[in-house]
């Protein structure tokens, strides 16, 4: 039977495991995957190679030139800036520490908040980020909201940056705890779409859980809705 195609929305703070659980759900059901995170360091990563980043501290107008021009897309696990490959170029240092104060203009927020509804509007998608939920698809028929412990998720960024560091330095649980924790609060008291569960959203603390286990949890649910349907 063809299931009518829905929107999941999965939000939830930095490192809490959302992007893996919705990656790996998305494939199971079909679905696209958006991870709107990457659409922010894009935005992030444009403006630092234009040298904005000082003026738009003092004034957020200055990125509405950068915002009329702009495309991001993605291919399969690829995310597509102005037909650039970015994908690694947006995980940098330099885009991560920056990255929070450019989700915080709301001009940029307005100008992803519809891309980001133009990439639903036929459903079928996985989409994470700190506002979905509440602010992108408030409608979504499944909204998830995934938190786990500070120390567990500072321990998960630490085994993912050794794999990927090769026997380079990575900084130690104690940095990157600080580090989680100062993001949590720099996306919790932001003005504009800060980071807070909708009230019908699913929590989920996956503290304790394997990344199968979040996948199935979350995956149960999608198909009790779908059946639904
Ligand atoms: O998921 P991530 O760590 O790649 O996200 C990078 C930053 O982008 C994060 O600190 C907050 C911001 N962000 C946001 O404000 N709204 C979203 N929907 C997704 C990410």
């Amino acid at each position: 039977i063809e299931k009518k195609p829905i929107i999941v929305a999965i939000d939830g703070p930095a490192a809490s495991g959302k992007s893996t659980t919705a990656r790996i759900l998305a494939d199971k059901l079909g679905y696209i995957y958006i991870d709107t995170g990457a659409m922010y360091r894009s935005v992030t990563l444009k403006a630092l190679r234009e040298g904005l980043l000082d003026d738009l501290r003092k004034d957020e107008s200055g990125i509405s030139r950068l915002l009329r021009t702009i495309t991001i897309g993605f291919q399969g696990d690829r995310v597509i800036l102005d037909g650039e490959d970015v994908t690694e170029a947006i995980r940098e240092n330099q885009v991560s520490r920056e990255v929070s104060f450019i989700s915080s203009l709301k001009l940029v927020r307005d100008k992803l908040r519809e891309l980001q509804q133009q990439m639903g509007r036929k459903r079928g998608i996985v989409m994470d980020g700190r506002d979905i939920g509440t602010v992108i698809f408030p409608d979504a028929e499944l909204k998830i909201f995934l938190v786990a412990d500070p120390a567990e998720r500072a321990k998960r960024r630490h085994v993912e940056l050794s794999l990927k560091a090769g026997g380079a330095a990575v900084p130690s649980l104690e940095e990157l705890e600080a580090e989680i924790k100062q993001r949590d609060r720099d996306d919790e008291e932001r003005t504009h779409a800060p980071l807070k569960r909708h009230p019908d959203a699913v929590l989920l603390d996956t503290s304790n859980m394997s990344i199968d286990e979040q996948v199935n949890v979350v995956h149960d649910l999608v198909m009790k809705i779908v059946g639904q349907s």
